[in-house]
């Protein structure tokens, strides 16, 4: 812990006791929690309006008036303050940059601090596996192993891990994706073209590593006409990928096929004209998303984001004009939707009927809207023209604060996860991750590419490109399968 104002946040927090949530994992296995700690978000209640659009909502045990902040405090963005090594100050900044700030910020971002992909060592062994149960006990002891020997080198309390399928799975996950790609490449690419597959935030490189064995033993011909690139946000990432390359016995020849590349895929500037496919297995979820919540009468938007005073205390803020990327995913979206969207005013029909009723809250609750998402559907349409997508990621989370598509705000103190109710908490000891509306995402994608799309359960992508019986326990159960049940995909056709 590096700070007076954590230690007051930890002892605030387990003054009531914390509960186990576990990040990325099925709604099923989630424990029922409670959130009687950290109930600093505010009631949605107007405090001010004044003329020229800006409203506020006081946060903290003590509120205080921030007009006069407001108003001299300049406005910035997650690479404004990407050089600082301190967390700002006297700064305003939309939901949005924050989320980005508080995750990527090189210096105290929770990626380049605290983030952690488990890896179990050995592939599990599921056909020997009696049924579910006992393979949730041995994953629960890989994991305290895993964390074990990660403290006797670097002990850190506050270190997140997070298991993805792609770990959980290995090799099997991997070769499934492998099936799909080479299958669609033979179908439409080949032998006009290589097979040139980009995947964004790669995590251990597993993913890499996997696809390129599979291909290898399968289909010699095709691998050797194979070009894998990652495109890592994270430096500590980037040097695991390489070394985890370097170290597997079996990778030995697919250095040459293999480049990694240390950037964020928003700093990306390169033209790809080739066709290619480009993966991007849960990393929508902690793209930034802006706040917006609407006037219940009027049903116009407000965009949030947060005021950080001198003392570094945070105070939520709603401004009626909305920023030049706020506004336009609202309207690509209402130009893009091919059947209606949810909404935090409700169905259509209803909305005259509850705007009259007395003691109403004069505002919805916020809905949170994937405007970094569509940015990086712009690099895609710009940059990787002859693209095919294969993204997978989280529609329903559990557990997340108020709000529509709102994100699961958490962190984890000597190895329980503490989850909290606002995603203004201190930058980079929180994991922020939002779910995936797919329907609203494929209508945006294919909006801004011109592509045709195809949205699949995770479970219905694994049964038609996954051999099942590899994953099978001797039940039949198949965790394969029941597990990520709240996961689906996004795939260009
Ligand atoms: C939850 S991990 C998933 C890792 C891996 N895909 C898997 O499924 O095991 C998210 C990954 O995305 C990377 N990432 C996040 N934002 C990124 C960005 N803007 N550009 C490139 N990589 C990014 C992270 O550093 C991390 O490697």
């Amino acid at each position: 812990m590096d700070s007076p104002v954590l230690n007051q946040l930890f002892r605030q927090l387990f003054r009531h006791p914390a509960c186990q949530y576990l990040r990325r994992q099925s709604p099923s296995l989630s424990r029922p929690q409670s959130r009687s700690f950290l109930t600093r978000r505010s009631s949605p209640t107007k405090r001010k309006s004044l003329d020229d659009g800006m409203l506020w909502t006081k946060r903290g045990d003590n509120p205080r008036d921030i007009d006069q902040e407001y108003w001299t405090y300049p406005q910035v963005t997650a690479k404004d303050l990407r050089t600082r090594r301190d967390r700002p100050r006297q700064v305003k900044m939309s939901t949005r940059e924050f989320v980005d700030d508080s995750l990527y910020n090189p210096s105290y971002g929770y990626f380049s601090k605290h983030a952690t992909i488990f890896s179990p060592g050995e592939p599990f062994d599921f056909n020997r596996l009696d049924d579910g149960p006992a393979f949730q006990r041995l994953l629960g002891q890989r994991y305290t192993e895993f964390e074990d020997r990660l403290d006797e080198v670097t002990p850190d309390v506050s270190r997140q891990l997070w298991h993805t399928p792609t770990e959980l799975f290995r090799p099997y996950y991997g070769e499934t994706i492998a099936r799909y790609l080479v299958s669609n490449y033979k179908l439409t690419l080949y032998p006009y073209h290589d097979l040139i597959i980009y995947e964004m935030g790669a995590g251990n490189g597993t993913m890499m590593l996997n696809i390129l064995d599979f291909i290898r033993d399968t289909d010699y011909e095709v691998y050797q006409r194979t070009k894998f690139k990652i495109i890592e946000i994270s430096p500590a990432l980037a040097d695991l990928q390489l070394k985890n390359l370097n170290e597997t016995l079996n990778a030995a020849g697919h250095w040459d096929r293999v480049e990694i590349i240390n950037r964020s895929i928003f700093d990306w500037d390169t033209y790809v004209h080739s066709p290619c496919f480009f993966l991007a297995l849960e990393v929508f979820d902690n793209f930034g998303h802006d706040a917006i919540r609407y006037d219940c009468r009027t049903e116009l938007p407000q965009q949030g984001g947060v005021l950080i005073d001198a003392d570094g205390e945070f105070h939520e803020y709603y401004d009626l004009q909305l920023d030049p990327i706020a506004a336009r995913f609202m309207r690509v979206r209402q130009t893009a939707a091919r059947r209606p969207f949810p909404s935090p005013l409700g169905p259509q029909l209803l909305r005259g009927v509850r705007s009259v009723q007395p003691f109403r809250n004069p505002y919805t609750l916020p809905e949170y809207v994937p405007t970094r998402l569509m940015q990086f559907f712009d690099v895609l349409n710009q940059y990787f023209p002859a693209h095919r997508l294969v993204a997978s990621d989280f529609s329903t989370l559990p557990d997340a604060v108020p709000g529509l598509n709102a994100p699961v705000v958490q962190t984890r103190y000597q190895r329980q996860t503490v989850p909290v109710s606002t995603p203004f908490v201190h930058q980079g000891y929180f994991d922020i991750f939002f779910p995936t509306d797919f329907n609203v995402v494929e209508d945006v994608y294919r909006a801004l590419t011109g592509k045709l799309t195809q949205v699949t359960s995770h479970e219905d992508f694994v049964h038609r490109w996954a051999y099942i019986e590899d994953t099978e326990t001797r039940n039949g159960e198949n965790p394969l399968l029941t597990w990520y049940k709240n996961a689906s995909m996004l795939l260009t056709v």
